[in-house]
């Protein structure tokens, strides 16, 4: 596989990469909130779209707009092609196999329970194992205990350390002859840990147990190659890699999509209906019961194509540097504790201050202009793991700048300063 879909590209942005001039390309970057200049540092939870994204939405609704898949007619044939050219930029970008491997969802969380409803129905039963591990996103704990509530399963966590790395050799002993199915972040929400994720799924596979991926926190941030990694499964979103919301990607491999039964029922996943039975369409439109989001689609493609512009290792490479500027400058603040300080990180700085809630923290912060998110970042076990309610979270992407960073600790200052 390459080097890329294991670890996070170390090239140095360099000189090509020029952040003011990218700032330009995101129209909401020239906002001023309370009277300061907008700084950011919420992309955890969605990133903000450049020119071409929001162009390209307006330009499918001008142009193109019809029901794919079913019009002999030019607007219908026109958004057909779009749409499943967008397939082929996914299928790229990810570099699956067969662009029939990548199907189209409202995002990761659709994308994890459509796997959970239709591959978990149909092998996990009672007594069986799914195995998670201790840093997941509710999205992906949820739809597994919904399973495993209906089939008499068992839910089985692989523990994490006090820096927020996975205990991978637990995560294996965890991995025996009742594991049915093994369901894993790339990249933790709430702490920024990049899993060695080639390593966990090859782990996996030696005892034949099909590996999920959330990889939501890892697309707008890693180079990502299914096929290096032996992924059966990984699942992203449009909104956080600069695309637009309700789109998202199912990755399948080809013949685990084909074995499965379909997901909703409805138009498009057909290919005839009786009232005495239907047969279904092949992958991927097996999986895309109703209209899909053509917008969002046609807004996806123009979002990989921004990503490939800059270049995903130059993206890497700067977000890494703010990262590691944050972590110095951030880290040293006076009551700040850093949570979540694994070797291998994305994007993401979790901390919280002594003796201040994260919300008053939030609060002030975004009397300055900055907006960070405080809370439990939708992964309680994760708060509770490290025993605390919450963390105050700054994460980065393409846009942003250490001087940013430095308004960031003028803010936290300041909250020192109001409950000195
Ligand atoms: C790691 C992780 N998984 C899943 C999700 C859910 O993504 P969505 O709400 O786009 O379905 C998120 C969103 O924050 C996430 O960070």
């Amino acid at each position: 596989m390459s080097a890329a879909a294991a670890v996070p590209i170390r090239e140095r942005a360099g000189k090509t990469f020029d952040v003011e001039r990218i700032r330009e390309d995101f129209p909401i970057l020239r906002m001023k909130v309370h009277g300061h200049p907008l700084v950011y540092l919420d992309n955890a939870a969605t990133s903000q779209k450049p020119q071409t994204v929001i162009d390209a939405l307006v330009r499918y609704y001008e142009g193109e707009n019809a029901n794919i898949h079913r019009g002999v007619h030019y607007l219908s044939q026109i958004a057909t092609e779009e749409f499943e050219k967008a397939r082929e930029t996914v299928r790229a970008f990810v570099n699956a196999a067969q662009a029939s491997e990548i199907v189209f969802a409202r995002g990761t969380t659709e994308a994890i329970n459509l796997v959970a409803q239709t591959y978990g129905r149909a092998h996990v039963g009672a007594g069986d194992e799914v195995l998670i591990t201790a840093m997941e996103h509710h999205s992906n704990i949820v739809p597994w205990q919904l399973l495993c509530e209906e089939k008499g399963a068992k839910l089985r966590v692989a523990p994490i350390n006090d820096e927020g790395e996975l205990l991978v050799e637990e995560f294996e002993k965890l991995l025996g002859p009742k594991t049915k199915v093994a369901a894993v972040a790339h990249v933790s929400n709430a702490l920024g840990t990049i899993n060695p994720l080639q390593k966990m799924i090859a782990m996996a596979h030696r005892r034949g147990v099909p590996v999920v991926v959330d990889g939501a926190q890892a697309v707008p941030h890693l180079a990502v190659d299914v096929q290096g990694l032996d992924a059966d499964f990984y699942a992203f979103s449009g909104h956080k890699m600069y695309g637009p919301t309700g789109i998202g990607v199912l990755y399948g491999k080809q013949a685990l999509l084909e074995a499965m039964p379909p997901y909703q029922g409805g138009g498009d996943m057909i290919s005839s209906v009786t009232f005495e039975k239907t047969t279904y369409n092949k992958v991927p439109h097996k999986f895309e019961a109703g209209t899909p989001d053509m917008a969002g689609v046609a807004g996806l493609k123009a979002a990989i194509e921004y990503m490939n512009g800059v270049g995903i290792g130059k993206i890497a490479a700067h977000e890494h540097d703010l990262l590691e500027y944050a972590t110095g400058v951030v880290g040293q603040l006076p009551g700040v504790k850093l949570i979540g300080t694994a070797r291998e990180k994305a994007s993401v700085l979790s901390f919280v201050v002594e003796d201040v809630h994260p919300h008053d923290i939030g609060t002030i912060l975004d009397q300055e202009g900055i907006a960070v998110r405080t809370g439990h970042h939708c992964a309680q076990p994760v708060m509770e793991r490290f025993g605390i309610p919450a963390t105050v979270r700054a994460s980065f992407a393409v846009y942003n700048t250490k001087s940013e960073i430095d308004a960031l600790a003028r803010g936290i200052r300041k909250v020192h300063e109001v409950f000195a």
